[in-house]
């Protein structure tokens, strides 16, 4: 098993592979798998920023062919929170200021802003959430914290960043006062890798137990490769530029083939290209709000046995019946349309055609009002099976 994480640190990366060197032998920065690809973190928590940067990566590496089956993408997303401040920094800790502003002004522009300040009123923690995504499109999340209090005033050499400020009271030194060491014992970023470490151990039994990570145990040789059909397509539609869901749908769905967006993409499909990663086929067609578009009207393409006719659906009123386009489908040759714009999810043979709607990934409309995508598995012979998935409301 290899771990690919996402640093450029490497004091980091000798902390992971201290503490993840238990559960990994084969422990990379991706650089030195010359990945240079920095995926930008537009997260709002460093939960997703974590995310999107480990997801990034492994839709990197599925589209450069360096992806193995037993890899796993890491990375950390990590800052300090004030309560005085409503918790920023946070997120925005490395930008907080600038991002060239040394941290000798920003430690003290934040012992300024805490100068009426008292007591438990300078709580401040870090936060460390590490994220794993597994070459199969697994998530795995832990995330630990290190609290203290805002110092009157900086002090101690060791440690980086915002460490002079946070001032331990149980110890009577600030972090930067700790040798790396004791700093790694007790810090947000050791309790996040310690826990993920513990995840792993668990994740890999489980796995053994089912047969099914067998690249973390690698005596066991009766099981090679993960188990996932010859080809998969993920259908979505209808996101009218609100593209969250369907970046938590791609990187918890792992590899997928084709993307086809149904319409009402509105701009956004450069950046669901991306998100998607260049080794997937993505396919885009024309909603009725997708104003000065180059996209097509219609897409007819051929995917294992099946012939499909893909459209928003609008011209041929789908929110009347089906019966304008399953004839048109049926003219084109065609025994599968799918279409959007009605934001129901919809699947059902119309006029000898199968018509197939995944309903919005943003703003769904029927009665439960979960959001919704399609995803079809193509097997070895051609053959497709449909899984309408719904998330969270
Ligand atoms: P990143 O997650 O490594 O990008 O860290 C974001 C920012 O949070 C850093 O640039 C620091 O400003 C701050 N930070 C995170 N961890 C620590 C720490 O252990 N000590 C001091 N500052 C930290």
């Amino acid at each position: 098993m290899r771990i690919i994480f996402a640093t450029h640190n490497k004091n980091k990366i000798i902390e992971v592979r201290q503490i993840l060197g238990e559960v990994a032998n084969d422990i990379v920065a991706k650089s030195e798998l010359g990945i240079d690809f920095e995926p930008v973190e537009t997260g709002k928590t460093f939960a997703d920023n974590a995310e999107l940067k480990a997801a990034g990566i492994r839709s990197y590496m599925l589209a450069h062919g360096m992806l193995r089956d037993d890899d796993i993408i890491m990375s950390d997303d990590s800052g300090l929170c004030v309560n005085y401040m409503f918790g920023l920094p946070g997120i925005y800790s490395a930008r907080y200021l600038g991002e060239d502003t040394s941290y000798d002004v920003k430690n003290a522009r934040i012992i300024h802003e805490l100068r009426f300040a008292e007591g438990d009123e300078r709580a401040a923690h870090f936060t460390c959430n590490i994220c794993a995504v597994f070459a199969d499109g697994r998530v795995f999340h832990t995330e630990g914290i290190f609290e203290g209090l805002i110092a009157d005033e900086p002090k101690g050499e060791n440690g980086f960043g915002y460490d002079p400020i946070l001032y331990l009271p149980e110890l009577g030194r600030t972090s930067a006062e700790l040798t790396p060491e004791e700093k790694n014992s007790m810090s947000h970023r050791g309790k996040a890798l310690r826990a993920m470490r513990d995840l792993l151990k668990k994740v890999f039994a489980d796995d053994k137990k089912r047969g099914i990570n067998q690249a973390a145990f690698p005596e066991n040789e009766e099981v090679s490769g993960l188990v996932r059909p010859f080809q998969t397509i993920l259908v979505v539609s209808d996101s009218h530029r609100d593209d969250k869901n369907l970046k938590k749908v791609l990187s918890r769905l792992g590899m997928i083939d084709y993307l086809i967006h149904l319409g009402d993409s509105e701009g956004t499909e450069g950046m669901i290209q991306q998100y998607a990663g260049d080794g997937v086929k993505c396919y885009f067609v024309q909603g009725n709000n997708d104003f000065f578009t180059e996209l097509p009207r219609d897409i007819v393409a051929e995917f294992g046995k099946h012939k499909c006719f893909m459209t928003h659906g609008h011209y041929y009123g789908v929110n009347m019946d089906l019966n304008n386009l399953s004839e048109e489908a049926k003219s084109r040759g065609c025994d599968i349309a799918m279409f959007g714009h009605t934001h129901r999810p919809f699947l059902k043979i119309v006029n000898g055609v199968t018509c197939l709607n995944p309903g919005s990934i943003s703003y769904p409309r029927q009665m439960d009002r979960r959001p919704s995508y399609m995803v079809i598995d193509i097997s070895e012979d051609g053959e497709f099976t449909y899984h309408q998935v719904y998330l969270e409301r």
